[in-house]
């Protein structure tokens, strides 16, 4: 998918929190603000406080053709839970994209994404499945976020990185160019704390903190 996708019928946000709010946002500025949504929670005890909006709990969504769903929620374990709940309903996923997104033609987004309002995402980008690029986030060119792969507020990936499966960059960390040759590899479920700059590449299930980026643990 290289365009902002269609208008689902009604769109099902899991989560109902600060992220769901802004996926709730983006998705109301792409496809107007008659978009009908409700958020979607797997416990009652999280369903939004207070009258004015549609929540209901995943056990009790009876969805409808052309419906679609997205997962915006921090929790990992928690996104891959409702993500196959939700799958399992036959719904297709949604990609929810600001429409302040700078997209190239030549970058490709997965299902089940959500990209913020002020991103840039440059040519040869692949996006997969289940990520979400935050606020004011910038990749260049030929990156690869794989599956699950979350990028905070204000973090620039420069080009030829990939992002492991379920890596987290902090607010406004920085990575350093790899090449055509060897892509700079964050690794899998890689954790990159709020404004660490990275160097080098970065080891499977660490977390990297500071400038330049040291291994913490
Ligand atoms: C990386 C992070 C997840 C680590 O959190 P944590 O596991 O609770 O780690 P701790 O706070 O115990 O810190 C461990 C060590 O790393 C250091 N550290 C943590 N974050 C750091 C940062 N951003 N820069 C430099 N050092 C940092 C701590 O000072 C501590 O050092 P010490 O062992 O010498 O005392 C967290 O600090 C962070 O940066 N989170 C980003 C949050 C964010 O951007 N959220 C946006 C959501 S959309």
């Amino acid at each position: 998918m290289t365009v902002a996708p269609e208008s689902p019928r009604h769109l099902y946000i899991f989560g109902a929190g600060g992220q769901g709010r802004e996926a709730a946002w983006f998705a109301r500025a792409a496809w107007g603000v008659e978009l009908s949504l409700t958020f979607v929670v797997d416990e009652a005890r999280y369903l939004p406080a207070g009258g004015g909006v549609s929540a209901v709990v995943l056990d009790d969504l009876r969805p409808r053709d052309g419906d679609r769903w997205v997962t915006a929620v921090g929790s990992v374990p928690a996104r891959r839970r409702a993500q196959a709940a939700l799958a399992a309903t036959g719904m297709a996923a949604a990609q929810v994209v600001h429409p302040s997104v700078d997209l190239s033609a030549l970058a490709h987004l997965g299902d089940d994404v959500i990209v913020a309002a002020g991103a840039v995402l440059s040519v040869g980008v692949v996006v997969e499945d289940h990520v979400h690029v935050n606020v004011g986030s910038t990749v260049s060119h030929d990156c690869v976020l794989r599956e699950y792969a979350t990028l905070s507020p204000g973090v620039h990936v420069a080009g030829w990185v990939e992002v492991g499966e379920e890596a987290f960059l902090g607010t406004g960390a920085s990575v350093i160019n790899g090449s055509p040759d060897r892509r700079l590899v964050l690794g899998a479920r890689s954790v990159v704390a709020a404004g660490a700059c990275v160097l080098a590449d970065v080891a499977a299930d660490a977390m990297y903190a500071g400038v330049p980026a040291q291994r913490r643990r």
